[in-house]
């Protein structure tokens, strides 16, 4: 039987089929290019190369293997953590996100376990919004796994849901994310039809879960503008306390999660549960996509450039964070890599010749562009930024106290870190700026 799948995270195969046998699984990558000699051979059975598993583990390990069934996601193991989870008590449950060392990987790390107590402390009805906004350039972890496994994410808001008594959810997709749209969107129907929501199939008090488009936009991402725009208002921040936990949709108690984070939740009962970091990797990498990466205390760029083909040595620098990240150095590569210092995850492979203040202009504008205009050092910062970084060496004084001026006085992180990636430029690069100024 053939199955469309979604991708498994090896973008670079792509396109690509996987012969999956008892015992055997051989992807066979870049079907365009490849002869499909050996693909043949294992669809009639006489490929013999050892078993070759996909490799994926934790989060991943679904992704790109599922057929879109409900009854195929429950054969490949959705849903246990849950049914193990309504036979605690909520507390229970939260304690061991909190054993689990759960933080938040929509880039700022809260502890998720805390604001799961937050939200729980307020009376009650309480709200759940997922945010699957994920429009930062350059990050794609949301997406395969509302695409690849929309299962484990619903697990994870039912799971939330018990722990944190939600009685409705709202997962907000990004506007344009239209395959992940309707994979939820169908994933939802099958969990309401199996009495999965209602409590009625496995337990638990039941949620109801809705899903809307988001309006668009970089700063759609930011939580309290997923607020808004819900409530059909402005999409643009709001101001804060009240933190959304005690007054946030509809001025109800909110718990705001990623997509990731909800799903790292349904591995809480793992053992070990895996202490890993979804990384979309792209740039100048030969086998760029989505990486699982283990946050151990081991695991350093240099074993997950090695994973993507990559020779360090080629490796001018990475971005990580994008336009509200910081440039990594080859010096910083074999140091383990260190969970709250991930941010979202996304990263950009520089090569030798990467041309930095061009890249760095890039980063800025972008931010200007996005800015939604709501507050003055952003407003006017950003595009200020922009005109300043023309000749940045000149004007390396009036950068300076821009940044802290956007950095202390924003409203919100996207005009706070707009400085972020700029200062790591001058600090790391000021050859390549001076040498472009004296051109
Ligand atoms: C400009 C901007 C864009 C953001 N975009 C996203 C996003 O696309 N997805 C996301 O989960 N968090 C995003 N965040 C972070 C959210 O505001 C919030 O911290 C997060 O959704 C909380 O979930 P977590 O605790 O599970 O990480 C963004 C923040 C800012 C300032
Ligand atoms: S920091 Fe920028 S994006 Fe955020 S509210 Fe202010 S103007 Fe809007």
């Amino acid at each position: 039987m053939a199955v469309e799948t979604a991708c498994d995270g090896a973008c670079w195969a792509a396109p690509s089929a996987t012969v999956v046998r008892p015992g055997h699984r051989h992807r066979f990558a870049r079907l365009e290019r490849e002869p499909l000699g050996a693909l043949l051979e294992c669809l009639e059975g006489t490929c013999d190369d050892a078993y070759a598993g996909s490799g994926a583990r934790g989060l991943l390990a679904r992704v790109g293997h599922l057929d879109g069934s409900l009854a195929d996601a429950l054969a490949q193991g959705a849903y246990l953590a849950l049914a193990h989870a309504v036979t605690r008590k909520p507390e229970e449950v939260i304690e061991a996100v909190q054993r689990a060392g759960l933080s938040g990987r929509g880039g700022a790390h809260f502890v998720t376990a805390q604001k799961w107590r937050l939200a729980a402390a307020n009376a009650g009805p309480r709200l759940l919004v997922v945010n699957a906004e994920e429009g930062e350039p350059g990050v794609f972890k949301d997406r395969h796994l509302l695409e690849g496994d929309p299962h484990r994410l619903i697990e994870g808001v039912l799971l939330a849901a018990h722990a944190a008594g939600i009685a409705h959810a709202v997962i907000y997709i990004n506007g344009q994310a239209r395959n992940a749209r309707s994979a939820v969107d169908l994933a939802v129907e099958q969990a309401r039809d199996a009495g999965l929501l209602d409590g009625s199939a496995l337990g638990g008090a039941g949620v109801e879960i809705e899903v809307r488009s988001g309006a668009g936009g970089y700063v759609c991402g930011e939580e309290s503008v997923i607020l808004n725009s819900i409530e059909g208002e402005r999409p643009v921040p709001r101001t804060k306390p009240p933190f959304a936990t005690d007054r946030g949709l509809f001025e109800r108690p909110t718990v705001i999660n990623n997509t990731e984070t909800l799903c790292v939740a349904t591995t809480i009962f793992d053992d070990p549960p895996p202490p890993t970091k979804l990384i979309p990797l792209s740039g100048a990498v030969p086998r760029a996509g989505l990486y699982e990466v283990p946050v151990d205390g081991v695991t350093a760029w240099s074993g997950v450039l090695a994973a993507a083909g990559a020779n360090p040595q080629r490796v001018r620098a990475l971005l990580l964070g994008g336009p509200s990240g910081r440039f990594v150095l080859p010096e910083e590569f074999d140091a383990p890599l260190d969970m709250r210092g991930l941010g979202a995850g996304g990263v950009v492979v520089l090569p030798l010749d990467a041309d930095i203040p061009r890249i760095t202009r890039a980063l800025a504008a972008y931010n200007a562009r996005e800015s939604c205009g709501e507050c003055t050092p952003c407003r006017e910062g950003t595009p200020r930024l922009v005109a300043l970084l023309e000749d940045a060496p000149a004007n390396r004084e009036r950068i300076n106290a821009l940044i802290e001026v956007m950095t202390e006085a924003s409203l919100c992180q996207l005009g706070g870190l707009a400085g972020k990636p700029v200062a790591s430029a001058l600090a790391l690069f000021p050859q390549d700026f001076e040498r472009e100024a004296s051109r």
